[in-house]
């Protein structure tokens, strides 16, 4: 067993969270649409033919904001083709993953679906193949009222309401060289500050998402987020980041550190964007929008099959990771990463929502399953709004083969005065031994601990599927603990877990 610490003052706090860190991304791509969160046939299927059985579990994610509709699919998505009476939209070649798009779903009953769960839509548009007239064409259809020739066709296609989207992302990955349209920094720079500025002259109050690099291992990582805000900074307002992680060596040691390469990336944007502020003379902070990331690995090998020898299907099996119990561990450690830099990352979208790379996974004709990877997001998104307490850790340190100096405790605690509530996230990374972890809580008149979730699986291999849903699930345990001579409480943390501690404060029941 080993001992650590956490301490926590009430009143420094980083920043509030932003409800946007708790966001997704849907992307016509494998099942992720077509047989996942639209199957007409399916027994839960409601009048528009959206599965109610996965619009339950997103519900239940509180999925606040979900990015639409790519990916590299955006890069060559022609929007008109998913408008108007559905028996006359066309079939269309999808390059970026060799499918058949049948455009049965398109903007405006995608628009619908998010209503109905409550979540903000994020539209990307076409850069790739398309460029700034398409991009304004969209914006008009998209959010004008009506009166003139694009509002007037949404009305025409039965969407009466302007669909107001708020948030928009200028193209997807436009530095990776296997983007239909891929182009160099100062291609793209260029494209993104000039599109954006006719955007906001159509409608000032929308946010524009300017595309950083594709992950932090590019070759162009850095130069590119430069070369781009140099152009695009007075126009834009946030930079995106992309990030997946594997176990492909099966080290999972190493595996559990990789948030600390999300923590390094992180920091390397938030200097550039503030060198590029500085250089400007600028008064904006860039923002950041974290808006794919996630464990990605376990199907690429037969994607690749798929891709090469069988193309052309709609919704073949594409990305259909099943995820191991580690893997959630990895999502843990990246959402308290996320919140450590509440200050500065104010969009998330976990990639992808349903069937593709997705915490829900369902069957065609059969059931649905919450992944491993669905809990740790679930408890960050159920407690972990209110405001980020700056955590200082003692903890001891291991070396993994990537990294040195990895703590063994990964943890960090978002405090909610309206609930009275303080909410601690903790991975022990350990795989061997549990911890001791006491909880120096300052500047808290009195609390007391009133949940404690541990979610742990003997095998870090294991999974849910659809047939076997529950294999590996959180508990909540009784809450006991002893407290120090300090009177600070010590929660015992099992060995490779992921844990949540809830505690009532000014309760007027100290400890
Ligand atoms: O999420 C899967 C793919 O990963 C996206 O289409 C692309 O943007 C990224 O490379």
């Amino acid at each position: 067993m080993r001992n650590a610490c956490l301490v926590l003052e009430k009143d420094f706090k980083i920043s509030p969270v932003d409800k946007r860190m708790f966001g997704s991304f849907v992307e016509h791509l494998g099942r992720c649409v077509y047989n996942g969160i639209y199957e007409p046939g399916h027994e839960t299927a409601n009048p528009n033919g959206f599965r109610t059985d996965v619009i339950e579990l997103v519900k239940a994610l509180n999925i606040s904001v979900i990015r639409y509709p790519g990916g590299n699919f955006v890069s060559g998505y022609r929007w008109e083709d998913g408008v108007g009476p559905v028996e006359k939209r066309p079939s269309r070649l999808d390059l970026a993953w060799r499918t058949l798009e049948p455009n049965i779903i398109g903007i405006n009953e995608f628009a619908e679906w998010c209503k109905s769960l409550g979540s903000e839509l994020m539209v990307a548009i076409n850069l790739g193949t398309r460029g700034m007239q398409d991009a304004l064409n969209l914006l008009e259809y998209c959010n004008h009222p009506s009166g003139s020739l694009y509002s007037d066709m949404r009305i025409s296609h039965g969407a009466k309401a302007p669909h107001n989207v708020k948030l928009w992302c200028l193209g997807n990955e436009m530095d990776g060289p296997w983007q239909t349209g891929h182009k160099t920094a100062g291609e793209y720079g260029r494209i993104a500050a000039e599109t954006a500025r006719a955007m906001k002259a159509m409608y000032p109050d929308i946010e524009l998402v300017a595309c950083g690099s594709s992950h932090a291992k590019m070759p162009t990582f850095a130069d590119w987020e430069a070369e781009v805000l140099a152009e695009a900074y007075d126009t834009v307002d946030y930079v995106s980041l992309h990030q997946y992680f594997s176990n492909e060596t099966s080290d999972t040691k190493n595996f559990l550190a990789c948030s600390l390469e999300t923590d390094y990336f992180i920091k390397s944007v938030v200097s550039i964007c503030d060198y590029i502020k500085a250089k400007k003379r600028g008064k904006k902070d860039i923002n950041l929008s974290f808006d794919e990331w996630n464990v990605w690995y376990h199907s690429k090998k037969t994607d690749d099959k798929v891709m090469k020898d069988d193309p052309w299907k709609i919704a073949p099996g594409l990305l259909e990771d099943v995820y191991a119990f580690e893997d959630a561990l990895v999502i843990g450690c990246v959402l308290i990463t996320f919140l450590k830099h509440a200050d500065r990352i104010k969009i998330a979208c976990l990639a992808q929502l349903v069937n593709v790379i997705a915490p829900i996974m369902t069957k065609q004709g059969g059931g649905i399953c919450r992944q491993t990877i669905f809990y740790p997001f679930l408890h960050v998104s159920t407690f972990g709004r209110g405001e980020v307490l700056l955590p200082v850790t003692f903890s001891e340190k291991y070396d993994s083969a990537d990294f040195t100096d990895v703590p063994y405790l990964e943890t960090v605690g978002v405090i909610n005065e309206e609930e009275a509530a303080l909410t601690i996230f903790v991975v022990n990374r350990d795989l061997e031994n549990s911890i001791n972890m006491r909880c120096s809580l300052k500047g808290f008149e009195d609390y007391k601990i009133v949940k404690h979730i541990v979610y742990q699986s003997e095998n870090l291999k294991a999974v849910n599927t659809v047939d076997s849903p529950d294999n590996v699930i959180p508990v909540e345990k009784p809450v006991i603990y002893d407290t120090d001579e300090t009177g600070s409480p010590v929660i015992n943390l099992p060995n490779a877990s992921w844990n949540v501690l809830r505690f009532k404060i000014n309760c007027g029941n100290a400890l």
